[in-house]
């Protein structure tokens, strides 16, 4: 049996704090593939300029490299070598990232390195987030989890994060960035972000992340052995 839990939803629904959790209670890895998007768009706009045909992208990746290495219990993101974990968090990396991320190439390549680094942790299973792991990249997952929460209660947690005033204007603005970016990534053609036809949704708008993660835990236990 795969030992993969796919936990998927749009931006900022709690997808990687969930993911993070969840691993850290089963003793699993936790693997967000959103990093690897992020540190891929990090490394276009840092070495191709304007304009970004998928195979230059998908070379650049494989020539830097691009990679996400096990660091203890979760995947993170290194570019030739550097850790860009928070480099990847940047403004400039997330107004540019769906762009890259409806490239087919690009996400083919991205796909190999996701079941690449699940198959290297062998027996120990893997919490992977994202928006098409139940879909696309591990559909065989025993346990598929779609996170969604309105856009406002999404925006106030995004600022909450960053440590920003949480006030109306600020929450209507990033419920619109936040909303922009859904629609991007909902209605591309190539694995647009939808829950699998077996995924759990939950909706979290009026759950605390330790009820989302009990919750996830707890659907686990009864599904993997051990
Ligand atoms: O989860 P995130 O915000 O870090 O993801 C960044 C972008 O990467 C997001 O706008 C869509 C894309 N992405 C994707 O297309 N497929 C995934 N499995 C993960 C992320």
């Amino acid at each position: 049996m795969l030992r993969v839990i796919a936990i998927d939803g749009p931006a900022a629904s709690g997808k990687s704090s969930t993911a993070g959790l969840v691993a850290k209670r089963l003793g699993w890895a936790h693997l967000d593939s959103g990093a690897l998007y992020r540190a891929l768009t990090l490394a276009a706009l840092d070495n191709l300029g304007e304009g970004w045909p998928a195979q230059r992208v998908v070379d650049l990746a494989e020539r830097l490299p691009v990679r996400l290495v096990l660091a203890a219990d979760r995947f993170r993101p290194e570019v030739a070598g550097a850790d860009v974990a928070e480099a990847i968090r940047g403004e400039r990396v997330t107004r540019n990232v769906s762009t890259l991320a409806a490239l087919p190439e690009v996400r083919t390549w991205v796909n190999a390195q996701q079941r690449l680094a699940v198959q290297a942790c062998g027996d120990r299973g893997v919490v992977v987030d994202g928006r098409d792991i139940g879909t696309i990249v591990f559909p065989e997952a025993p346990l598929k989890i779609f996170l969604t929460a309105t856009p406002d209660e999404r925006a106030r947690r995004r600022l909450f994060q960053r440590g920003e005033a949480v006030d109306v204007e600020l929450v209507r603005r990033e419920s619109e960035a936040l909303a922009a970016r859904d629609a991007a990534d909902s209605n591309r053609r190539v694995a647009p972000l939808k829950p699998a036809t077996d995924a759990v949704v939950l909706d979290t708008t009026a759950l605390t992340l330790e009820q989302q993660v009990t919750r996830v835990v707890e659907l686990a236990r009864g599904l993997f052995p051990g």
